[in-house]
């Protein structure tokens, strides 16, 4: 057997920045992950010190590739948005910087965007035709659309109006820990967020990533929408997976 093909990743989360190196025939990490606290001021330098740190810890080979997702619309290298991070990343060329910072080349992209293609390559959506969209519940809600296995990115549906609320501050899991809600109460907030994606896409298949996807026996079954919904099969992994093989793979 030839030796495998190994990329970074590394996700930039509103609490945690973690990193491994991904063994990208089995999609899996091929050594321990790493996580540093993100800083209390998400700065861009403070970010970029941290994945500095990170990418320092492994031994990367010249060649090696790196991807760094960020929970951010991301165009170009450089970040559009800033939802849940420190405003300053609006209008910032965060590839330049990290490529400047770590002297190589570097892949910038949206978390949800990484974690949708690694459920596309290696996870839950293997094999699925037609429109899949994944969504990431955290802090915020993130979404994936990827067509027949293309990714079209930067889809933003956590931002959805829905009754009048950013559909993100209703039904993402900080919202159901910020109210205290059951998962009864949470899964009709989920029903009527997934409903409304629903009626406008029309996908396949719903794939819920992000840490409580881990708990997806406790509220999955409790929606009450048309379009088959499974729990991603990489679990939080998902981001850091796939920021490794779209950065192996642009
Ligand atoms: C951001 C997205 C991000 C998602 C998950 C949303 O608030 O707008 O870009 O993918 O949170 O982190």
């Amino acid at each position: 057997m030839g030796k495998s093909k190994i990329a970074l990743g590394i996700d930039v989360g509103g609490t945690g920045i973690k990193g491994a190196p991904v063994d990208l025939d089995k999609g899996a990490f091929a050594d321990d992950r790493l996580r540093i606290p993100t800083p209390d001021v998400a700065t861009p330098e403070a970010v970029c010190d941290v994945v500095a740190e990170i990418a320092r810890q492994f031994d990367l080979g010249k060649s090696t590739p790196v991807g760094i997702t960020l929970p951010a619309v991301v165009t170009h290298g450089v970040a559009r948005s800033a939802a849940n991070i420190d405003e300053s990343w609006i209008g910032y060329h965060a590839e330049e910087l990290f490529e400047k910072r770590l002297g190589r080349d570097i892949t910038i992209l949206n978390d949800a965007d990484a974690a949708g293609v690694a459920e596309l390559r290696y996870g839950a959506a293997r094999k699925q035709d037609g429109l899949v969209i994944v969504t990431t519940l955290g802090t915020g809600i993130g979404s994936a659309m990827l067509l027949d296995g293309v990714l079209a990115p930067n889809s933003e549906l956590g931002h959805l109006e829905i009754d009048g609320h950013d559909a993100e501050s209703r039904a993402a899991t900080s919202a159901r820990e910020r109210e205290g809600l059951d998962w009864h109460e949470w899964a009709e907030r989920l029903t009527t967020y997934y409903r409304r994606v629903e009626d406008l896409f029309w996908p396949e298949l719903f794939v819920v990533g992000g840490g409580v996807s881990k708990q997806a026996d406790s509220f999955l079954p409790l929606l009450d929408i048309r379009t088959p919904i499974v729990p991603a099969k990489l679990k939080n992994k998902a981001g850091i997976i796939g920021a490794a093989y779209l950065a192996a793979n642009r």
